[in-house]
């Protein structure tokens, strides 16, 4: 098919048009790195968490896979910190769920982080001491420590 009303010039413009429209602005490496380390980093939290979530919603217990989620969130726990440098969040334009407000209120966040922290060294102690009833007592209470900083400071939507 032939649009012989328009130039080949002006089909050229126009798709340079497009293309700049959706360009977005280049990110610095660093802050690409921290994004994609804590996209990656908490999809494994959470799957490790839903693991722990599911099997003690069961009925099931503390057994070796549900130990090592809990120390495979211990080990990822400590990491967040460096997950969200100044300049990774809303005003990249790239699709995040990291609200402004991390970094308004750094303190608040890193109180919630901490305890998050502390929360998960808790959990994988007490799967080293076998201690089933602790494991799922704690496990209840790393929850929180998740919702407490989601509900403040992450996207409901995004
Ligand atoms: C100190 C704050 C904080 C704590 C604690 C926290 N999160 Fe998050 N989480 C966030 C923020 C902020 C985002 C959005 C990150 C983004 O989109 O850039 C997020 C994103 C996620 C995501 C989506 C990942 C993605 O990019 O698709 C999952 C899943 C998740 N968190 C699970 C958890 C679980 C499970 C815990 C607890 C074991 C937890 N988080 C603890 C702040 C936190």
């Amino acid at each position: 098919m032939k649009f012989p009303h328009l130039s080949s010039a002006a089909v050229a413009m126009a798709l340079l048009f497009v293309a700049a429209c959706e360009r977005k602005p280049p990110l610095a490496p660093e802050i690409k790195q921290a994004m994609e380390a804590r996209h990656e980093g908490f999809e494994t939290i959470g799957d490790s968490m839903k693991k722990i979530g599911d099997t003690l919603k069961g009925g099931g217990q503390l057994d070796p896979e549900l130990a090592a989620a809990a120390k495979k969130i211990n080990e990822l726990a400590p990491q967040t910190k460096t997950w969200f440098p100044a300049g990774s969040g809303p005003e990249t334009g790239r699709k995040t769920g990291a609200k402004a407000e991390i970094w308004a209120q750094p303190e608040v966040f890193a109180e919630k982080r901490d305890a998050f922290i502390a929360a998960a060294a808790r959990l994988a102690q007490l799967a080293d001491a076998n201690d089933a009833a602790g494991f799922a007592t704690q496990a209840g209470e790393l929850g929180q420590a998740c919702k407490g900083c989601h509900d403040q400071f992450r996207e409901k939507k995004h």
